[in-house]
């Protein structure tokens, strides 16, 4: 990490600082383009296009998704510099971006966006792990966090449990061995013929079948073990599809059991760490029995549960802001070099906001 150019402020109280705090924040990681504005870690205007070139081909397309990210990311930002109030970009403090994990092509775009903005504008950038960013969707929202906190990412690309300390202190506790809890949901509605991406619409076929109808392995289910693994629950969901299986209480029973493990080992991982709060994030948030299910489990152990609004479930630049917010208030000179380049994976035990390769 370098000292910005134009070093960005958190408290307004230095000299050339603006106030309020002003974050243009960038995240191309997928298939989603997404560009917020943060006064303060307030977001003033947001924008998210989700691609819809993916969905013929069954799953995204790398190429398409840089290209997609590519034709749209400048008016994105037009529109949100507009929303937010005429800003003009020699207004904004700090420009972020995530670097990674995700696919570098689409990340590149954001992530050059980001450096050449803030070079041009003498500004300092940040690139920021996307990992990170999705819990910090739960930083600097005015009702905060009590530590210890345990947190599960559950979406398309990834399912982990961190623990943490501080927010400074988030400790991989374990993930998935091979697909994530989101790629299980996606593919397994594929081939119950509900189109890509099927997560929700699975989760919508649920509401109308038994959850106890259809039995299927719960690979790895012994709560206390905060590995995954959802692949062989995927090939079992196929081959009870193929033997005929009812949609309705397939989807339930499928549902039921990610669900019940998720819940489970995320809920051990809290009564085991003396944990005061259950942080969740990722596009399987959105599943409304999770949902549900993680509100009751938090009320009844008298923890508290944050959840992120539906909007917020998904790849999102809100959440990339707060990530540089929260490193901009521990140290307001903070900046990425120029040289930060985008990465495919996150390999490590300790979970840092900022990511660059
Ligand atoms: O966080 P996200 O937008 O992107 C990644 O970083 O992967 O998560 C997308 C994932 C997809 O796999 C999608 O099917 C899943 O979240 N998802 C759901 C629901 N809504 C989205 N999975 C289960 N139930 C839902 N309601
Ligand atoms: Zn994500």
């Amino acid at each position: 990490m370098r000292k910005g150019p134009g070093s960005c402020s958190s408290s307004g109280s230095g000299p050339g600082y603006s106030e309020p705090l002003r974050i243009l924040a960038v995240e191309t990681s997928c298939d989603d383009t997404a560009v917020a504005l943060l006064e303060d870690g307030r977001a003033a205007a947001e924008r998210i296009h989700s691609q819809l070139v993916h969905v013929d081909h069954g799953g995204v397309v790398p190429e398409l998704a840089s290209r997609g990210h590519m034709k749209v990311l400048p008016s994105l930002v037009d529109q949100v510099l507009m929303e937010a109030g005429s800003i003009h970009p020699s207004m904004i403090d700090c420009f972020a971006a995530t670097a990674g994990p995700g696919l570098v092509g689409s990340l590149l775009v954001g992530l050059s966006w980001a450096k050449a903005a803030a070079w041009a504008s003498g500004k300092s950038f940040l690139g920021i792990n996307h990992l990170a960013a999705h819990l910090y969707v739960h930083y600097g929202t005015g009702s905060e966090v009590e530590f210890p906190a345990v947190a599960l990412l559950a979406s398309g690309g990834h399912t982990c449990l961190f623990g943490m300390a501080s927010w400074e202190e988030i400790v991989l506790l374990g993930s998935t061995r091979d697909d994530a809890a989101g790629e299980a949901f996606d593919k397994t509605a594929k081939v119950m013929g509900l189109g890509y991406p099927g997560g929700a619409r699975l989760d919508s076929a649920a509401e109308r079948g038994d959850p106890g109808s259809i039995r299927l392995p719960s690979p790895l289910s012994d709560p206390s073990d905060p590995e995954f693994s959802f692949s062989g629950l995927k090939t079992a969901a196929k081959l009870a599809w193929e033997g005929g299986a009812d949609l309705h209480d397939l989807a339930a029973s499928f549902r039921e059991t990610i669900v019940g493990i998720l819940v489970s080992k995320l809920m051990y991982q809290c009564s085991h760490s003396g944990a005061r709060s259950v942080l969740a994030a990722g596009g399987v948030t959105a599943n409304s029995l999770l949902r549900s299910r993680l509100e009751g489990e938090a009320s009844r152990a008298g923890v508290r549960l944050f959840l992120p609004d539906l909007k917020h479930t998904m790849d999102n630049a809100l959440m990339v802001g707060r990530a540089a917010l929260a490193v901009l208030r521990r140290d307001p000179s903070a900046a990425s070099p120029l040289t930060c380049n985008a990465f495919a994976r996150w390999s490590g035990t300790s979970l840092s906001p900022l990511g660059c390769q």
